[in-house]
């Protein structure tokens, strides 16, 4: 069986890194703004990063020919039309509005495009979604607050807000104060933690900015008491393979810790991170890795199964989903 067969949710897309170089070619030319590149090829070409900044100077540089409603639009509905062919059912995505309001893209333009495409996306290819709001954590938390502010008439279209960016030097606690804003207002909470940070920036994850998921999480496994908390709550882990190979944070596949989390009983998801920039797909992710760790089909079972109970969908919408897997599993097994 390979991870075709079954239904699965993608819990950690950031929608900016989704935007494939044919595309921002497309949208640079549509808005008269220039690429320091002759062609997509190249653009693709200056794609090797050795940590995490490196790749965040060039994804926000590629963002800056974003500009209006049809743009987001554009950039989200592709995303949606490639992975209905991986069998994604359920996405919960990030997007990053201060990386476009800092710009003067007004957030109305922005989340309309986004929540335009995410509407026909479900009516074009029957995935559902939530939004997820990120602060970009190197900068201030009143920066976030603005930010908080200028998305609260849209609260009705987001489902929870997330930390991403620059993990090192910007602790979860640096954000306490606008999580806690946020949990008020009856959001969902997650928060990239151990990326690059060590296992101290996990904890105050969980115990300050009390998230209801840690995206990626990697280095929980450098702590013993970390690890029993993290299963004790059965808290999802969103791993991301690709990204982690193309970031350094491993330095091969085979090394991946992904296995040794099922093993001990984490709730680990495969996901793509930014897809367009890592080299692939939340199915290419699923293959590289099944590939490198000889994950065995209860592991693909096992993953997807957590994409679904670790999304933020109703109890009942979940178990609809993990029957589906049930029933692609045993189908497949025939
Ligand atoms: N880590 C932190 N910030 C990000 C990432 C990531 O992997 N992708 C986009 N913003
Ligand atoms: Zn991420």
């Amino acid at each position: 069986m390979d991870h075709i067969s079954l239904p699965k949710a993608e819990l950690h897309l950031h929608l900016e890194g989704s935007f494939e170089p044919e595309l921002m070619f497309a949208i640079a030319q549509r808005n008269k703004i220039a690429i320091p590149y002759a062609s997509a090829e190249a653009v693709r070409a200056a794609y090797r990063f050795s940590n995490l900044q490196d790749f965040l100077d060039i994804y926000y540089a590629g963002a800056r020919v974003l500009i209006a409603e049809q743009d987001f639009y554009d950039l989200t509905y592709a995303y949606l039309k490639r992975v209905a062919a991986d069998n994604v059912r359920h996405v919960e995505v990030f997007f990053d509005p201060q990386t476009h309001t800092e710009r003067g893209v007004a957030f109305a333009t922005v989340i309309g495009g986004i929540s335009r495409a995410l509407k026909d996306g479900e009516a074009g290819f029957g995935i559902t979604s939530k939004l997820i709001l990120c602060f970009l954590r190197h900068l201030p938390e009143a920066d976030a607050f603005a930010t908080f502010k200028q998305a609260e008439p849209y609260l009705d279209r987001i489902a929870g807000v997330g930390l991403d960016s620059s993990e090192k030097g910007h602790p979860p606690s640096k954000f306490a104060r606008v999580f806690a804003a946020a949990r008020d207002a009856g959001l969902k909470l997650v928060a990239h933690a151990g990326e690059e940070g060590p296992p101290e920036y996990i904890w105050e994850a969980l115990d300050i900015l009390k998230v209801d998921r840690i995206d990626h999480g990697n280095r929980s496994l450098e702590d013993p008491r970390l690890i029993a908390r993290l299963v004790q709550e059965g808290m999802t882990l969103t791993v991301c393979p690709l990204s982690n190979l193309k970031l350094c944070v491993v330095n091969d596949l085979a090394q991946h810790p992904l296995k040794r989390m099922l093993e001990l009983g984490l709730k680990a998801t495969i996901n793509s991170d930014d897809p367009a920039f890592f080299g692939g797909y939340v199915g290419d992710n699923f293959a590289a890795i099944t590939d490198a760790l000889t994950l065995s089909q209860a592991d693909l079972i096992t993953l997807t199964k957590n994409s679904f109970a670790g999304s933020f969908l109703s109890e009942g919408e979940k178990a609809r989903h993990l029957a589906a897997v049930d029933a692609a599993a045993s189908h497949a097994a025939l």
